[in-house]
């Protein structure tokens, strides 16, 4: 795709990566984009650049619109690989640009690039950069989600270029959210946003609030967010922000997440009757087998559900390695706002069940205790008891649920 005009003299020169299925383990179904900006003004501005393998499609996009040659300030928002690898092959073209980047950004670009002979100029919050009729302001997110990560604002255009923050793992032909709705859905949309949320920027809800609460501070009108991810927001910029607002206060759907893994599907028998007891309680809930989904996958179905269901055979005294695993990427995302319970099978000792209350406590989630459990396969008492736990649990989320506003 060309470069696209978003506001007269700014340009998305960015790439579309419609076929990227695994992104650093974060299944993208849809694929992705990385999204740079040109801007052409008196000192020709490039924000941001895109993954290494599509180094040459940003040039050609750049080269639509000016020599890159004639580029004299890249402002670099995050030193992650998906946007800084094609840095070094864009400054063979214009050695002579100045860098903008934060310290910390500046210290990890040494790690990527000889930078010796490039002139690196470091900024921090309210630092400002005027490039002839428009002034880019710096606003440093730090941990959102890097070190380094740092958001530039267009003040003449009102447009701010959001780096990850508000992005979407989407390969679309769309530009704009409104251009996406109406070519897709709404709620594709947020799905996306859902989903990047919970994979990326789940451990930085109180980040998130503090820094948007800092943007507003400082006064400045959002007309357009430009995310290096995704669509670009110009519809629904307070609807986006909203989102986000909400996501880090806990918002969720009063749903469940029964997530679970099986051997010789005895736990995944107890399935059944569980989502009959959660639904005889009025609430909805989805069933996710770990080793036939991907685990951004699950993630993304806890995130969007007031209460999880851990289900796991006991192999060896413990969890199920699926199991373990989802529950120890769970516990790095620091989850918050979320009552949880555990179910099994086993055929002795047992031990997993408990193993995943001790998980879920360590997470210092909300939990249902105690769990629900059977010999071997389950008999229709053990189904019975599922089938009370299952409407037991959904009680105890509906009124969990009810102490969030929505
Ligand atoms: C390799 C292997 C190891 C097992 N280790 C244990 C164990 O240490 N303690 C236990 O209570 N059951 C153990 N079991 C029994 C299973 O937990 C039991 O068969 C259970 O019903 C399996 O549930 P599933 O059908 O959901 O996989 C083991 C089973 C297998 C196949
Ligand atoms: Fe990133
Ligand atoms: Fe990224």
């Amino acid at each position: 795709m060309n470069a696209v005009e978003i506001k007269p003299g700014i340009y998305w020169v960015g790439a579309i990566d419609w076929a990227i299925r695994d992104f650093h383990g974060y299944i993208t179904p849809d694929g992705t984009t990385y999204n740079n900006y040109l801007v052409m003004d008196e000192e020709i501005t490039l924000i941001d650049t895109v993954k290494l393998d599509f180094a040459e499609t940003t040039i050609k996009n750049i080269s639509n619109i000016t020599d890159p040659s004639a580029i004299k300030n890249i402002i670099i928002n995050h030193i992650e690989n998906d946007h800084v690898t094609s840095l070094g092959r864009i400054m063979e073209l214009t050695p002579d640009a100045t860098i903008y980047i934060t310290e910390k950004g500046r210290k990890g670009l040494e790690r990527f690039f000889d930078i010796s002979s490039w002139n690196i100029s470091t900024v921090k919050t309210g630092d400002t950069l005027n490039i002839g009729k428009r002034n880019l302001l710096f606003i440093e997110t730090a941990m959102l989600h890097w070190p380094d990560s740092m958001m530039t604002y267009i003040k003449e255009d009102r447009i701010l270029v959001s780096q990850d923050g508000f992005g979407q793992h989407l390969a679309s032909a769309s530009r704009f959210d409104d251009e996406f709705i109406e070519s897709e859905s709404e709620h594709k949309l947020d799905e996306a946003v859902i989903d990047y949320y919970a994979n990326i920027l789940m451990p930085f809800g109180n980040l998130i609030k503090s820094r948007i609460g800092e943007i507003q501070d400082l006064g400045i009108e959002i007309e357009i967010i430009a995310p290096d991810h995704g669509i670009i927001w110009r519809k629904n910029t307070a609807g986006i922000i909203k989102r986000y607002l909400d996501m880090a206060n806990g918002a969720a759907d009063m749903r469940v997440a029964i997530i679970y893994d099986t051997m010789w599907q005895s736990t995944g028998i107890m399935t059944t009757p569980l989502v009959q007891g959660i639904r005889d309680e009025g609430v909805d809930c989805s069933v996710i087998k770990l080793r036939a989904t991907p685990a951004s996958v699950a993630i993304k179905e806890f995130w969007r559900s007031r209460g999880v269901l851990i289900g796991t055979p006991t192999l060896n005294n413990k969890m199920f390695p699926s199991v373990a695993g989802f529950l120890h990427q769970l516990a790095g995302l620091r989850p918050k706002n979320r009552i949880a319970g555990a179910f099994g099978s086993y055929g002795w000792g047992g031990g997993a069940v408990k193993e995943a209350y001790e998980s879920l406590k360590a997470m210092k989630l909300e939990v249902f205790e105690p769990g629900v459990e059977s010999l071997y396969r389950p008999s229709p008492e053990d189904e019975g008891r599922c089938y009370d736990f299952g409407r037991a649990f959904a009680r105890e989320v509906k009124e969990y649920h009810s102490r969030f506003k929505q």
